[in-house]
């Protein structure tokens, strides 16, 4: 296993949000985690990444536990996080933003095919591109996702957390994303999609955890969740 979370806990205060979170991810995966919103779904993600400290729980990351780690040595084990808010530096260019994801401001082995370099990110990106010198903040809402998707990858992630990304976007821009996510899985990056549309995340993941309040309720293949209507209704409508 790449990514082995159990019984992983995390509170705010006084309330206990992860209530023992159990989940994995093999090494090619690009799994989806559902529900309806205030579930949990982003503090596992910022569990995992160390941006919430857990209280109790392991994550061990390609044989490393990571739990309670500061979010810089996570990013270093090999995870990257593309928060739902982006993130993107709105001053800075595009070639600015990327060249920030670089780890150690050194890219290691740039001659490695695996690496990811500057070129290769415009490679799969071809509408940044177009605007290497222009200010994040003018990119439109689907670029600004896709600027920061490739800022995580210049940091070579193993392993890429990426929180609702079409959110908000216009339906083009939403299939683009898509279509990049799937890109970049099979460039060897594995992926936990925390995603609403239900299009996209069916249509990607490999494998689905649903998840009810705190809890992951269970797991499911993604026709499953397409064609159980049962479960739809429990875990995804409203
Ligand atoms: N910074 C915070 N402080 C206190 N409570 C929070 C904070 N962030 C989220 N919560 C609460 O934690 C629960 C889980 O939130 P979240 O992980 O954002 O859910 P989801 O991503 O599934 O919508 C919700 O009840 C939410 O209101
Ligand atoms: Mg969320």
């Amino acid at each position: 296993m790449l990514l082995q979370v159990k019984d992983l806990n995390a509170h705010y205060g006084p309330s206990h949000v992860l209530q023992g979170i159990n989940l994995n991810i093999a090494e090619g995966e690009l799994v989806a985690l559902m529900g309806r919103n205030g579930m949990g779904k982003s503090t596992t993600l910022k569990s995992i990444m160390g941006l919430v400290k857990p209280t109790s729980g392991s994550v061990m990351f390609q044989g490393q536990e990571v739990a309670g780690l500061p979010p810089y040595k996570v990013a270093l084990a090999g995870i990257g996080f593309v928060p739902e808010e982006r993130r993107i530096f709105p001053e800075l260019s595009v070639l600015d933003n990327l060249k920030l994801g670089i780890k150690g401001g050194k890219i290691k082995n740039p001659n490695d095919p695996n690496t990811w370099t500057i070129e290769r990110i415009f490679h799969h990106f071809p509408k940044l591109a177009e605007r290497t010198q222009q200010p994040g903040g003018r990119l439109s809402g689907g670029e600004q996702q896709m600027l920061a998707m490739g800022r995580s990858l210049m940091g070579n992630p193993k392993l890429l957390l990426v929180d609702e990304p079409t959110e908000g976007l216009a339906p083009i821009m939403v299939q683009e994303v898509r279509n990049v996510l799937e890109e970049i899985n099979k460039a060897g990056v594995s992926v936990l999609l925390v995603e609403h549309n239900m299009k996209v995340a069916l249509s990607l993941a490999h494998r689905v955890y649903l998840m009810s309040k705190a809890c992951i309720g269970c797991e499911a293949a993604p026709v499953e969740v397409r064609d159980n209507h049962e479960l739809r209704a429990k875990y995804l409508e409203a």
